[in-house]
């Protein structure tokens, strides 16, 4: 039987996980099965303790954090030995890390890529020293899907036609509605697909227009700072802010009420993820809608490592149930939100 042998934490890259309990329950639905297993050999034991290389995007928002730590925490309580990279948003960060996984033999690598794309190199050095990469929560628009095992995550093209539906239901009949979108950081899955998403459901409407659109890169910052530009050159035409994460809808917010304005009111407040922030302003009454994007599918990425390594099938695809939420729901539900 293969032996693990593990070796002691101290590079920069390395941080232990944390001891806190998310109550991480995730609750995923099989979407696709193609299957994929282990090559012959390299099974291990469901007990054998595994080292793990995370390649996390970044710390930009709420929902990241949460994220963060939830699969911190999965891996570590399950007796795992982890290895931790932040990538600060940037790609060459994580093609860094993941070469460093590979030069330390992982035995699997969790990796949520900033972009979908540019990532074939370091992947396909990955599977030649047959390490299994398990995408998390974003996917990589590449052709060889053999590159990596399975992706779980959510379906951020379900979450913008979410938002387009709850728009349409909210204001159709209302004459024409000048729409203001903050995308997410540019060429990632869930800005491609949240924007992909809403204009299916709004094109089929033509009173409803996007009449500005550009990236706040999914922080709250940013947000704030791109919202003043838009409240500036077009103040009096916004009707609705779409924004793709809610991180920048509250940083929007701000510049909303700095501008004048009454956000949930002058301007409908749509976001994504179901952050404790969001509910704290839809309780306040200045945010009108968040579609969830559930982070807390650590144990559940865990879980499916450890049948991959030990030989079972995993689908290809895994994608995470989520739901919406909405003003007058925020108050009751405030304390009971996860993150
Ligand atoms: O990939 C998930 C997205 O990334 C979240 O919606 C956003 O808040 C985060 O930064």
């Amino acid at each position: 039987m293969f032996v693990l042998v593990l070796a002691a934490c101290g590079s920069d890259e390395e941080a232990a996980g944390t001891d806190g309990d998310t109550g991480a329950d995730s609750d995923a639905t099989e979407t696709e099965d193609t299957g994929s297993d282990t090559e012959e050999g390299d099974s291990k034991e469901a007990s054998e303790k595994l080292v793990i290389g995370f390649s996390q995007v970044g710390a930009e928002s709420e929902w990241r954090t949460a994220n963060t730590t939830s699969m911190q925490d999965a891996i570590t309580d399950a007796g795992h030995e982890l290895k931790f990279s932040d990538a600060q948003q940037k790609q060459e960060n994580q093609i860094k890390a993941i070469r460093s996984f590979i030069a330390q033999k992982v035995d699997a690598i969790v990796f949520s890529p900033v972009v979908e794309t540019g990532f074939e190199t370091v992947l396909q050095e990955a599977k030649d020293a047959k390490i299994p990469v398990f995408l998390s929560d974003r996917a990589v628009d590449i052709e060889d899907d053999s590159l990596w095992v399975t992706f779980l995550g959510s379906d951020f093209i379900e979450e913008g036609k979410k938002a387009g539906n709850w728009l349409v239901e909210e204001m159709e009949g209302e004459g024409e509605v000048n729409i203001v979108e903050l995308q997410g950081t540019v060429g990632s899955a869930p800005a491609i697909d949240r924007k992909e998403g809403f204009e299916q459901i709004i094109s089929e409407y033509p009173n409803f227009e996007i009449t500005k659109s550009q990236t706040g890169d999914f922080t709250r910052a940013k947000g704030k700072e791109v919202m003043e530009a838009f409240l500036k050159s077009d103040g009096d035409n916004i009707d609705v802010l779409y924004a793709h994460n809610d991180d920048m809808a509250i940083g929007a917010i701000q510049a909303i009420e700095e501008y004048g304005l009454k956000p949930a009111e002058d301007i409908v407040i749509i976001g994504v993820d179901a952050v404790k922030g969001a509910f704290e302003a839809m309780a306040a009454g200045k945010m009108n809608v968040t579609i969830e994007c559930n982070p807390l599918f650590g144990p559940q990425m865990v879980e499916i490592i450890e049948q991959y390594l030990a030989g079972e099938e995993v689908p290809k695809r895994i994608a995470v149930e989520e739901s919406m939420y909405t003003m007058d729901q925020a108050e009751e539900l405030l304390p009971t939100r996860q993150y």
